[in-house]
This record gives C-alpha cells, structure tokens and sequence, in this order.
C-alpha cells in the first residue's frame, strides 16, 4: 500500500510538469498537390552534420530475429496469411526496403511501401491516394531512400515535426493539437493500419485518439465487415494487427504517456564538447542510453532489471495464449470437418476466435513487449483468454 501511493504521488507531480509542456508542440501537416518536392537526407548532412551522423547510424542495428523458429504456433495461429512463413523482428530503419523485398510475402501493390521510404510518402503527397494502388513492380525502381528527413520534417528540419503521412493527420482528427510533435513523428508508421478495401489506401482503424484503442479498433473494423484473412481450415475471418506502439503508449494506462515522448525514450539529447546539444537521431532502446537512463534513475534505480521483469511475464503470459490459441484453431478446424456442428453454432465460435486472437495479436506484436503499457497489456490478454477459453468450452461435441 506505502508502494501504490508514494508511486502515485510522483506520477501526478508529472502529470503536471510535462503534461503541460507536451500540449505546447503539436506537429506540422504537410501540404498535398502538384509540385510537391523532396529534399534526399544526404543534402542535409552540412547543415546539420551532428544529426546526419547519428541518423546514418542506424545502419549498425542490423540484428534480426525470425520469429517462427522461436514461436512455433504462429504457423497455426496465421494460418492463411503470409505472416505464418516469415515474421522477421524490428530493425534498425536503414534495413527497411530490404528487408521488405527479403520478407518473401507476395507483394502487390505499392501500399507496402507506405512505412518503409520517404521517396513513396513523396509520390502520396504529390499524387493523392492513387499512389496507393499503383503496382508494386512498377514503384520499387524509384524507392532509393529510405526512411529519411522529409519523413518527420519534410524540408524543414528547423521548424520541428511535420507529419508527412496524411492517414496520421487524419486519424488524429481534432485531437491533433493534444499530441506531442515527437510522438506524432512516430505514430506515422508505429500504428495498427489497414489498407482501405476500394481505394487500397493506408488508413487507420480510427478518427480521434478517444477510440484509438483495442476496443473501439475492433468495434470499427466490425462495423465495416473487414478481415484481413481467412484462415482455410476454420473459415475464421481473421484480423492481422500491425505494430501498434502508438496506440499502446498513448493509451488509457500508460504511466508515462503525459511525461515522455517517444524520442526521450528512443533518441538521446547529446551534449558536445563546446556544451550544445543536440538531438541524436540513432533510434535505441532506452536500456542501452546511459544518457537516457540518467534521466530515469530518480525512480527507476535499477530500470533494466525493471523492465526485463515486466517483459519476462508480458511475453510468458502471451506465449502461454498464443498456445491456447493454437488449440483453439486446431479444435475449430476438426469441428468444421466433423459435420457435428451446424453453421451457426460454428459461427459463434467463429467469432470468439477472431476477436481473442485480436486482442491476442495486438499484444503480441507491439514491439515493447509490456515496456509502453503493461495495464493495456495485461487487460487484452485477459479478454483473449476469456474469449478463447469460451470458445474451447463450445466445442465439446
Ligand atoms: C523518424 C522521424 C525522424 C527522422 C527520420 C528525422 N527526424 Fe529530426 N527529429 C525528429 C524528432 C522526433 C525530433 C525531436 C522533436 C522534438 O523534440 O519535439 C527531431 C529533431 C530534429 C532537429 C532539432 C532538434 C535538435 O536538437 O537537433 C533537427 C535539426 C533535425 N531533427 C534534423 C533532422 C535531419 C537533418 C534528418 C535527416 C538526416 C532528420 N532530422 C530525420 C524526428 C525525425
Ligand atoms: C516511415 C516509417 C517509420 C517512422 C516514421 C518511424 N519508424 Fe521506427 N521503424 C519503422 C520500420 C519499418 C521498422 C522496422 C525496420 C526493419 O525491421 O526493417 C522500424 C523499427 C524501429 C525500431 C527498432 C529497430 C531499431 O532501430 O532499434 C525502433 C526502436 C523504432 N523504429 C523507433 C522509432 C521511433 C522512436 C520513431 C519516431 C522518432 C520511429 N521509429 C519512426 C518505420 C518507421
Ligand atoms: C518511457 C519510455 C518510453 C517511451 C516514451 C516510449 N518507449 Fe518505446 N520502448 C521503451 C522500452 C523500455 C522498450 C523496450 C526496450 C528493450 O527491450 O530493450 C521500448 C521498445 C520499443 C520498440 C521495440 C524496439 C526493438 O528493438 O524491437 C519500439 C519500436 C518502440 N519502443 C517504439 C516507441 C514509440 C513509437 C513510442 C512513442 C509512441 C515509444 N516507443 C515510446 C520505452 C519507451
Ligand atoms: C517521477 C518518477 C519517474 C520517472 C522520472 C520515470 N519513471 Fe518510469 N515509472 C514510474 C512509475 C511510478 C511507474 C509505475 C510503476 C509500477 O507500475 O509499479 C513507472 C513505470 C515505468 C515503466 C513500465 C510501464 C508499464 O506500463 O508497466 C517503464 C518501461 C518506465 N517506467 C520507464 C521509464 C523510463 C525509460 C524513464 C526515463 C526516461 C522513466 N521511466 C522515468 C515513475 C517514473
């Protein structure tokens, strides 16, 4: 008890100090039209030599991790979507064109490009939402940059974030202004997204950060009957979540979402020789900043050992899911082919399917692994567990 409330009290102190603050600086929009221009990463390396070099930076984080060989389910649990044959973890964001063209999913449109090259955000502000749908083949010989300065600033680094990605813009809504330019930087792309059935456009589940989380995204793509896929032997018309780290860190929960942003966390203020400062832009974990972890150690005295012991419990308990899941697809799938069971009653267990491996998924491939929001965390997994443990009840015939 001493615990809860010595921590709330420093939490409300916070939500004061830099809750105020972060209001202050929402970011730019970008203008859309005709004659729209880029200026490449490399023209800026003179004027801010400092930056430059710690952006190119980010090719030295060049591990990658394959993560059906270290979560077997997912060959069950994906099954019917590409993602089932190769799921490579986050890299550094120098990789992100190659590692797109090495993922061996088939590729159609150039929609995928949407978070992995300034030249393509270039080609949607210049063309519109036609740029979406346009053939994969025909795009990829002119995406050569990847992702770049124009990207969060367009081409003005020194009037500080510009969104670039207008689907950012739009999902934000009216509630733009109440979210911190180094945030918005990064919900460009750290977001759950799906590509809009007609016009193939990159879109976000939702208008205003009010419904920008679990539930409500669920209730949107219900409304509007969308599924990502089917999975062939259950006939579950299933959601695939994308890398919603944005939602989860500005979600209900989150302690620190008033406190920090993403780049206090991701990108360290250095401070040179002459005592200027600048922002470094290599992108690392928070555990690996002595300079970061400085700022954290008034109350994490250990963050490391800390953040470990949330993230060993997250990815356990999601493991121990994502199991149950498996059963739960393997189970339904003897179902169908038993012919004990009518339509509708498949169609009930059908539906707790999809939705607990919706919470499910939304949990398992936010990258953090608990780090952003363990309470959000923690509720999806209950309500995946309720939900398949539901389902696996149906299916005693
Ligand atoms: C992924 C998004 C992203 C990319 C790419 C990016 N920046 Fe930034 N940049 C930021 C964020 C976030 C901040 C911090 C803004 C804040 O504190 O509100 C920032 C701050 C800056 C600043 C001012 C702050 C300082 O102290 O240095 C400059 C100048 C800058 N960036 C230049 C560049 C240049 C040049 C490039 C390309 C080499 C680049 N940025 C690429 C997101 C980005
Ligand atoms: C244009 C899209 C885009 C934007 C904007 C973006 N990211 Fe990323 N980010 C990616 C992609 C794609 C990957 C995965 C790269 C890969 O594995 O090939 C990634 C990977 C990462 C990683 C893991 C790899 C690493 O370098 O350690 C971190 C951390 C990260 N991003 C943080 C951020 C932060 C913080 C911001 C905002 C300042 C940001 N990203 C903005 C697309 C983006
Ligand atoms: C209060 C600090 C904090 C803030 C703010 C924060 N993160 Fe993180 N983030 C973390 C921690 C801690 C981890 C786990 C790092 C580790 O495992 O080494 C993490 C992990 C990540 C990863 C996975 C990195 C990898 O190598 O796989 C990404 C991507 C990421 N964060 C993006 C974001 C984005 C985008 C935002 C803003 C919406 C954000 N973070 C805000 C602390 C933070
Ligand atoms: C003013 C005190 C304070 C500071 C400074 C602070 N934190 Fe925290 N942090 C807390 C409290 C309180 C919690 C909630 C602890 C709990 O849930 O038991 C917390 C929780 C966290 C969590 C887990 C979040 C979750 O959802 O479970 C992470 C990760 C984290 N902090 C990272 C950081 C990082 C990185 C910094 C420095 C950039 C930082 N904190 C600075 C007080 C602080």
């Amino acid at each position: 008890m001493r615990k809860l409330i010595a921590g709330m009290f420093v939490v409300c102190l916070f939500l004061c100090v830099s809750g105020c603050a972060l209001a202050a600086t929402p970011a730019n929009v970008a203008q859309s039209g005709t004659g729209v221009t880029m200026i490449p990463a490399d023209q800026w390396e003179n004027v801010y030599p400092d930056v430059y070099a710690s952006y190119m930076a980010n090719q030295e984080n060049s591990e990658v991790m394959d993560h059906p060989t270290e979560y077997p389910m997912l060959a069950t649990v994906y099954e019917g979507n590409a993602f089932s044959t190769y799921y490579g973890s986050a890299r550094g964001h120098y990789y992100a064109i190659q590692d797109l063209l090495a993922t061996g999913r088939p590729h159609k449109l150039a929609n995928c490009f949407t978070c992995k090259t300034a030249d393509f955000t270039h080609m949607t502000l210049e063309m519109g939402d036609s740029a979406y749908a346009l053939p994969f083949e025909d795009v990829a010989p002119d995406m050569k940059q990847d992702v770049g300065c124009f990207t969060c600033h367009a081409n003005d680094p020194s009037t500080g974030v510009t969104v670039t990605h207008l689907y950012l813009a739009n999902a934000m809504g009216e509630d733009a202004s109440k979210v911190a330019a180094a945030n918005a930087a990064c919900g460009q792309c750290h977001v759950e997204y799906y590509f809009d059935p007609d016009s193939k456009a990159t879109t976000l589940p939702y208008v205003g950060m009010g419904v920008a989380n679990p539930d409500d995204i669920y209730a949107y793509y219900q409304a509007m009957d969308f599924a990502d896929y089917v999975n062939p032997r259950t006939g579950v018309r299933q959601l695939k979540a994308q890398h919603p780290e944005f939602e989860t860190y500005m979600g209900a929960g989150s302690v620190h979402a008033s406190m920090f942003t993403c780049a206090d966390c991701h990108m360290e203020k250095v401070t040179k020789e002459d005592g200027t400062t600048y922002r470094s832009h290599t992108l690392v974990s928070p555990l690996q900043s002595e300079t970061i972890m400085a700022n954290c150690a008034a109350c994490h005295a250990d963050l490391p050992d800390f953040v470990h012991g949330i993230q060993e419990k997250m990815e356990a308990r999601t493991i121990a899911i994502g199991y149950k899941l498996e059963d739960l697809t393997n189970k339904l799938a003897d179902a169908v082919a038993s012919g004990n069971y009518t339509e509708e009653q498949l169609n009930t267990i059908r539906e707790l399917n999809r939705k607990g491996q919706w919470y499910w998924d939304f949990v398992f491939v936010e990258n953090s692994e608990g780090a952003h929001n363990s309470r959000l965390d923690n509720s999806c997994l209950d309500k995946a567990e309720a939900l398949i443990d539901e389902a696996l009840g149906l299916l005693q015939l």
